[in-house]
């Protein structure tokens, strides 16, 4: 009898190189879940338990994952634009007209990452707002939101940096008019120009440090501080739903045992004049 898709995939998580790699084994129990989960590199930032109800669009509306989602489709249609593209000038002009007009599928892979761009923008800041909608931000999650603000800085500044690239009127005086506006910051605009430029006009030189930090510089840091990110959500809790909350959590508990306790402890807890005997109150 032929073997169906699902053995095939038992026979291979048996085979010796993928045990060498996954050393859990299959999911075939809660605990063996856990441990795929906790043993994997990058499955262990995340929580090996999720509330079910956390999974579903309204709790989130999937928009930290759909901001993940375009920035990880970015990195795909980047790394396939770069083979194409030189950060010299005049070259980047016209490697930018030839995806254009000339290399097979450059138009369209040039157009997703463009618009990927705009997504995340949007994204992100969707993301944001219905964090704070949700009171997510509150304690213990402050330091995540931290974390957030840095990542929703590195995404424009990836946007920002982005522009320059195709070396068009659109892009030069865009950077002229950003890095002008940059120069007002009080005491030290002039140094985060010059820093920012890498001289005192929009050239050459600006071009290769904006390429460098749009190509290596701001993606690695978006990707360290997309991990700790991840890694602060299991540390935090899981994410926030309101019963989770301490505070919450323990008013339920006092309500709930206002509910099941007899009268003289209800009177003692209140600290009105004992009736009774005083009865042990089970917190655990
Ligand atoms: C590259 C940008 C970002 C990515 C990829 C990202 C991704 C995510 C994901 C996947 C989640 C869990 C699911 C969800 O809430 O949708 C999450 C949660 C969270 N994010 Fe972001 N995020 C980003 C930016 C931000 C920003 C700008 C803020 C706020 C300033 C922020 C604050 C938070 C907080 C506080 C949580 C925990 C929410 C909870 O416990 O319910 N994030 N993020």
């Amino acid at each position: 009898m032929a073997k169906t898709v699902d053995q095939y995939f038992d026979d291979l998580r048996e085979t010796r190189v993928w045990r060498s790699i996954f050393r859990s084994g299959t999911g075939s129990s809660t605990l063996k879940r856990s441990l795929a989960i906790q043993q994997n590199v990058f499955l262990h930032l995340f929580s090996t338990k999720v509330r079910t109800r956390m999974l579903g669009f309204s709790a989130t509306w999937y928009l930290g994952t759909l901001t993940l989602g375009t920035f990880l489709l970015l990195v795909a249609t980047g790394i396939p634009l770069m083979l194409y593209y030189h950060p010299s000038v005049p070259q980047a002009y016209a490697d930018t007209k030839d995806l254009q007009f000339v290399v097979s599928s450059g138009l369209f892979l040039r157009n997703l990452h463009r618009w990927s761009a705009h997504a995340m923008v949007f994204l992100v800041f969707a993301h944001m707002f219905k964090v704070f909608y949700r009171g997510a931000y509150r304690t213990p999650r402050e330091f995540n939101w931290v974390i957030g603000v840095v990542l929703l800085l590195v995404t424009l500044l990836l946007s920002y940096t982005g522009y320059l690239l195709p070396w068009d009127q659109l892009a030069y005086w865009a950077i002229t008019v950003g890095s002008n506006i940059a120069s007002a910051v009080p005491l030290m605009g002039d140094k985060i120009r010059f820093l920012l430029l890498g001289g005192h006009a929009v050239n050459a030189n600006a071009l290769l440090r904006f390429y460098v930090l749009h190509c290596m510089i701001l993606p690695l840091t978006a990707m360290f501080f997309i991990a700790i990110h991840f890694w602060r959500i299991r540390k935090d809790g899981g994410l926030y739903s309101h019963s989770s909350e301490p505070t919450v959590a323990r008013a339920q508990t006092e309500h709930e045992l206002s509910d099941v306790l007899p009268l003289p402890a209800k009177v003692a807890r209140s600290g009105a004049p004992q009736l009774g005997p005083r009865r042990a109150i089970n917190h655990g």
